[in-house]
This record gives structure tokens, sequence and C-alpha cells, in this order.
């Protein structure tokens, strides 16, 4: 019995000191000092043994017991001590390391010019408006001196959710919401999203932008509306920028024009740029028809107003020289990336 217990003390010892993990040693424990294990087999036996061999034997096995408590209890403690080292060094910051610049998101370039823009309207005491891009005909068309069957609806074909309800071909259509809320005086701005049931090509989109403008109030006329457009042009193009009338025809206006900009390129030389014009096509623009205003309930014998309605894309290509409108909407980020 003797050789039995010093056998088990010699193995026991070894397999503890060369466990390498928690749950090994306690698989160790177990079975060496565990209720089944191999010291508790033994001192089972011990009644078998004479009255004089018993306390010799029952302290050496208690000197067996204790050792292999320590044992396990001191290796125990060395594992855990390593496992908190280990996991310290795991988790270790290298504070000389460079941190992870976070990617910081830009505007699109349409958004940068209608932001722009909107600072030089509000800058002059125009206010912010907004309309449905989902618009009743009435308001797209029929307010606008555009009734029903009139030839003028045929250069803006739309989307149509129902026969009276359509995606809004011009941001004109503020110009109604707008006069129905407020009275005189009134000075707006309205960006906004279009619709038209166009091709995609270079200079086409089913979707883009507008910026409307609408000013009424008593005694506005003509030299207001080129005014306010030049100083517009000479803050977006340069304070040597001139504006050009030329008549045109929109139903809500009258009289109306095509309103043109210097060639940023060439001064108004003439240039490939401007196809030798001097001059290029920007926007559509005019004095407000009395029907519209009386439609809105606005006098026109007292109050009388001008209107414009720019294409924001067009803009944006002059300014930042872009020939090809897709661009603008194919979101490539190596594209975007570009404009601060
Ligand atoms: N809404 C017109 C268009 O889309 C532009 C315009 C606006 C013309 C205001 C005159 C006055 O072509």
């Amino acid at each position: 019995m003797k050789e039995q217990l010093r056998q088990i003390e010699e193995t026991a010892v070894a397999a503890i000191s060369s466990c390498t993990d928690l749950r090994a040693l306690d698989e160790l424990r177990v079975k060496f000092l565990g209720k089944k294990g191999e010291l508790t087999a033994i001192l089972k036996q011990m009644g078998k043994l004479s009255a004089e061999e018993r306390p010799a034997m029952g302290q050496l096995a208690n000197q067996v017991r204790a050792a292999l408590e320590t044992a396990v209890s001191e290796k125990s403690a060395a594992l855990q001590e390593a496992a908190k080292a280990a996991k310290i060094a795991a988790e270790s910051i290298d504070v000389t390391m460079p941190g992870k610049r976070p990617a910081v998101g830009r505007l699109h370039p349409l958004q940068i010019v209608e932001n722009e823009i909107k600072e030089i309207f509000l800058g002059m005491g125009f206010s912010v408006a907004d309309g449905p891009e989902v618009e009743y005909d009435y308001y797209n068309f029929e307010a606008l001196n555009l009734p029903p069957n009139h030839p003028a609806r045929d250069t803006q074909d739309t989307f149509y959710i129902t026969e009276n309800i359509l995606l809004r071909t011009q941001t004109s259509s503020v110009q109604v919401h707008v006069m129905e809320n407020q009275k005189p005086p009134i000075r707006v701005i309205a960006p906004g999203r279009v619709y038209r049931s166009d091709a995609v090509d270079a200079t086409h989109s089913p979707l883009f932008h507008q910026i409307e403008g609408l000013v009424v109030d008593k005694g506005i006329t003509m030299a207001d509306l080129k005014g306010t457009l030049e100083l517009l042009m000479q803050r977006l193009y340069g304070d040597d920028c001139k504006i050009r009338l030329r008549p045109h025809h929109f139903p809500f206006t009258e009289p109306s024009a095509e309103v043109d900009v210097m060639c940023f390129n060439c001064h108004g030389e003439g240039c490939r740029v401007c196809k030798g014009e001097g001059y290029i096509e920007l926007l559509g623009a005019g004095m407000v028809h009395p029907k519209v205003l009386e439609g809105c309930g606005i006098d026109s014998e007292v109050y009388s107003g001008f209107a414009f309605g720019l294409g924001l894309e067009r803009i944006v290509m002059r300014r930042y020289n872009i020939s090809d409108m897709r661009l603008l909407f194919e979101n490539d980020m190596r594209f975007l990336e570009q404009f601060r």
C-alpha cells in the first residue's frame, strides 16, 4: 500500500506539473483526489490493515493528499496568472500607431451649387419655398395658363400617376402654391427636382433640377428681373459677367424672355464653347402673366411680378466644365470625390 501511495504521488505530481490548461488541471484533480479518485480508492482499503499499520499508513496518505492539493493549487494559480498576462498582451494598444481617419462624405456638385445660389438669394431678401414633386395637373399646367390641349404641353411631356396627377415638369408649379398661401410682397426661390419624359443623353435626363424665382409686389418691372439675374450671374461667374434677354414665349409670363449669360470662356468674344455666340442660353423668365396672378387671387391691377426658372444641371456643368450630364447621376465615386 505504501508503494501504491508513493506511486500515485509520483505520477500525479508529474502530470500536474506538465499540465498547461485549467480544464485539464481540474480533470487531474478529480482523477487523483476526487470521491472516486485513485487516492480515495486506496484509503478505502485501510480497513484491511492491522491496527498497528493503520496510523502510519493514515499519516502517509494524508501527506500525499496534502502534497497533491498543494501541487494543484500552485499550478492553478500559475495557469491563471499566465492566462491573464496573455490577455493583457493581446489587448495592449500601440498608442504610437497612426489613427484610422473616418471617411468624410462630400456634397454632390448639384448640392454645392444649389447651396451657393440659395445663399445669394437669401442675401437679397428671398426665402426658400418648397412644393410637391408629385403634383396636380392644375398646379403644373392649368393654373400656369396651360389649359388641357394647349400645344406648349407637348414640350413638357411627363409621367402620369393618374390623368390628374403627374410628376411636375417645372418648379413653376411652386409659384402657384406660394401665391395661393401668401399675399404680396412675395420674394421666394424654389429649388427642386422636375421630371420629363426624355431619353437619357449627354444633355437630357428624365429627372433634373430647377430653381424657380418669384417676386410679386407693387411696381415690379422687367428692370427688377434683369438686375436680379445679373447680380446672380455676377456672383456665380465674376463681376464682369453680363446677361442678355431675348424675346421668347412662356404661357405664364408676359412678356417672356430667354436669358443668356456671357460666355465664361471667351467673355463675349465668341469661341468654341459658345459656338461663336459669345453668350450661352441659361434660363427662362418673364413678367408673371396677369391671368396667373388673378387665378391665385392677386389683383393684377395693383401688383405685378417677375418669375424665372433656371436649370441647375446647366449651371453646374458650366461651372465645373462637365460635358456629359450623365456624370451627375451615375454616382461614380471617382467623379464625385473631385468636388468640395
Ligand atoms: N418653367 C419654365 C421652363 O421650365 C421656365 C420659366 C420659369 C419661364 C419662370 C418663365 C418663368 O422652361
